[in-house]
């Protein structure tokens, strides 16, 4: 029983959290809150990478994985760099600064207020494909 207890939890938080509507972030920007990572979807950089390109990220970021070349946004190259800054694990960085811009670090010589805060609707299996692509390697 005491083996079981914990599993049982798991999949009774897991359940509950299952209906949540497509577009709730993956990554709870709360710190701490570790639930959210339980039920994540698991990413896929292949499929962010088709993400990236199909949400016309590359119009405003350089980013050399996806061969993206923007100047408007910060250079995601570096984003390990700008998470490191901000004092948070990169994957949070990545996806909260996806769903709910601006991010809490943003490097200077760069806006605030430009980076569509529609991507917050993106569905939870591609917002984890593309936190994948962006954290991939780093
Ligand atoms: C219209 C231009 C534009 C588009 C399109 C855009 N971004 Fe941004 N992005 C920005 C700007 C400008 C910032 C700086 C913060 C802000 O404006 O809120 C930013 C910030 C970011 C950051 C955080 C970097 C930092 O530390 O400031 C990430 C990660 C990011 N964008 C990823 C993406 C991804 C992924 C997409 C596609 C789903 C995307 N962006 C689409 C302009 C854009």
């Amino acid at each position: 029983m005491r083996r079981v207890a914990p599993l049982l939890l798991v999949g009774l938080l897991a359940a509950g959290c299952s209906d949540s509507k497509p577009g709730g972030s993956v990554v709870s920007p709360v710190p701490g809150n570790r639930l959210v990572h339980v039920t994540a979807p698991k990413g896929d950089p292949a499929k962010g990478k088709a993400v990236f390109t199909a949400n016309g990220c590359a119009a405003c970021h350089t980013f050399a994985p996806a061969g993206a070349t923007g100047k408007v946004g910060p250079d995601l190259d570096k984003l390990a760099d700008y998470a490191a800054k901000a004092g948070i694990p990169l994957d949070q960085f990545a996806s909260t600064a996806v769903t709910s811009p601006p991010p809490p670090y943003v490097p200077p010589g760069y806006p605030k207020n430009v980076m569509p805060s529609t991507f917050s609707s993106l569905p939870a299996q591609q917002l984890a494909d593309l936190v994948a692509f962006l954290t991939q390697g780093k």
